[in-house]
């Protein structure tokens, strides 16, 4: 049996896929303010260990009125870039509630975060070096590559042995020779080994290898786990969710032997993103044309990679549902299609040979858990418009979140 995620969730709250985009137009993304609350909820209530704080990791989705929600939910957030930082403060958090993530960057950007009392993470040798002639005598926080990395697609592991990211352990000593040198205090250890696993193991394995190099550092005042927890893409297939009760307690039993031994209750902190947004969107698109080129049966939609980049970036699966005249179309097994979009690209494909219903030139195509990674990946590429995005509220009501782009948005930097 296909589970239809708009269905069992009640998505749109008595607001009809025809109506949203009659009115807003399409392609469109739709959020809804109960999931979303949700998923922040489920995350602070995920360790039960007294000082643990989730930091939203705002790449995944950056919508100011989201932003606000998740600070509303009492979520902190990390930012890996000046934007993100101003797009934070926009939203209300504070200068303590954000974490800056930097990578690679320039004297300027560091100093963007210094100079606002911003904590900062560096992730090389080169860049502590760098933060030590900047911010001499100041707090830092060190990013480690525990050797170790997990994720959905090559991509996105951002640890173990070929990635650019973090320091290796095993330089722990030139670390504190830095440290000393600018007579910076290490505040903080930060890692984050890659993006989407169903399965904890591998992150309460980074976890573990963290803490052992934390325990060399004294006076800490955090670490910091990293985000990657994973969302179920193929509900239609019945995959399940991510058992967060038994992974909390177990996160929380690590937590609590390693702070019998460090001797204080320090503050940890996860860094999720796509948990948080990923299933509160649905990305809403037209049918414009059926047709076969040699044995393949195309199905264009103005769904083109501009607003979703996952499949074509990493070869994503995100479910499809299928809307006919303000109704779920519900017919089990159709006919086998590549679903794509209207850019100039062959690589344009949202679902590659794909069982779906019988599709008509005039439906409407909802992509699900298009909340992570959606809208703040997509681009004008093309010169096509971005969508607009809308958000149904707990009660049903429908707010414009942010407005389409408009032909002169595409000349407003020149
Ligand atoms: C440093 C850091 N933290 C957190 C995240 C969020 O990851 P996710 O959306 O998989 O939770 C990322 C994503 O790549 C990241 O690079």
């Amino acid at each position: 049996m296909t589970v239809y995620f708009s269905e069992t969730t009640d998505f749109y709250k008595g607001n009809t896929p025809d109506m949203l985009l009659s009115k807003y137009g399409s392609p469109l993304f739709i959020y809804s303010e109960e999931i979303f609350r949700n998923r922040c909820r489920e995350m602070t209530g995920m360790v039960p260990y007294e000082k643990f704080q989730v930091t939203y990791s705002i790449k995944a989705n950056s919508n100011l009125t989201l932003l606000k929600i998740a600070h509303e939910e009492g979520l902190h957030a990390d930012a890996m870039s000046p934007g993100e930082i101003y797009v934070l403060e926009k939203a209300g958090f504070s200068p303590e509630e954000i974490f800056y993530i930097s990578n690679n960057v320039s004297d300027e950007e560091m100093l963007f975060a210094i100079e606002r009392g911003i904590a900062v993470s560096v992730d090389s040798l080169s860049q502590l070096e760098k933060f030590g002639k900047l911010n001499p005598g100041g707090d830092v926080s060190v990013r480690f590559n525990p050797g170790l990395g997990a994720g959905h697609h090559k991509k996105v592991v951002t640890a173990g042995k070929e990635t650019k990211f973090g320091i290796n352990l095993d330089k722990a000593d030139q670390v504190k020779e830095i440290l000393k040198k600018h007579k910076l205090k290490l505040v903080g250890i930060n890692q984050h080994i890659g993006s989407l696993f169903m399965d904890g193991e591998n992150y309460l394995q980074g976890v573990r290898s963290v803490l052992e190099t934390a325990s060399q550092f004294k006076d800490l005042e955090f670490v910091d786990f990293g985000g990657g927890f994973g969302i179920p893409y193929r509900k239609q297939e019945g995959q399940q969710r991510l058992e967060l009760e038994s992974f909390g307690n177990e996160f929380a039993k690590i937590l609590n032997e390693w702070t019998d031994s460090y001797g204080s209750k320090i503050l940890f902190r996860s860094e999720p993103g796509r948990y948080i947004s990923a299933e509160s969107c649905i990305l809403l698109g037209t049918v414009h044309v059926r047709k076969s080129n040699y044995d393949r049966l195309y199905i264009g939609t103005d769904l083109g990679f501009n607003t979703l980049i996952r499949p074509a970036m990493y070869d994503s699966h995100h479910d499809i549902e299928v809307y006919r005249q303000g109704k779920l179309v519900k017919e089990e097994a159709g006919e086998t299609v590549d679903i794509v979009g209207n850019i100039c690209e062959t690589g344009d494909i949202m679902a590659h040979e794909r069982l779906m219903p019988i599709i008509n030139e005039g439906d409407i195509l909802g992509v699900m858990d298009a909340g992570a990674y959606g809208y703040s990946m997509s681009s004008n590429y093309n010169n096509r418009l971005r969508p607009a995005e809308v958000l149904i509220r707990t009660d049903g009501s429908v707010n414009l979140i942010r407005r389409r782009d408009t032909l002169e948005d595409l000349l407003k930097n020149f």
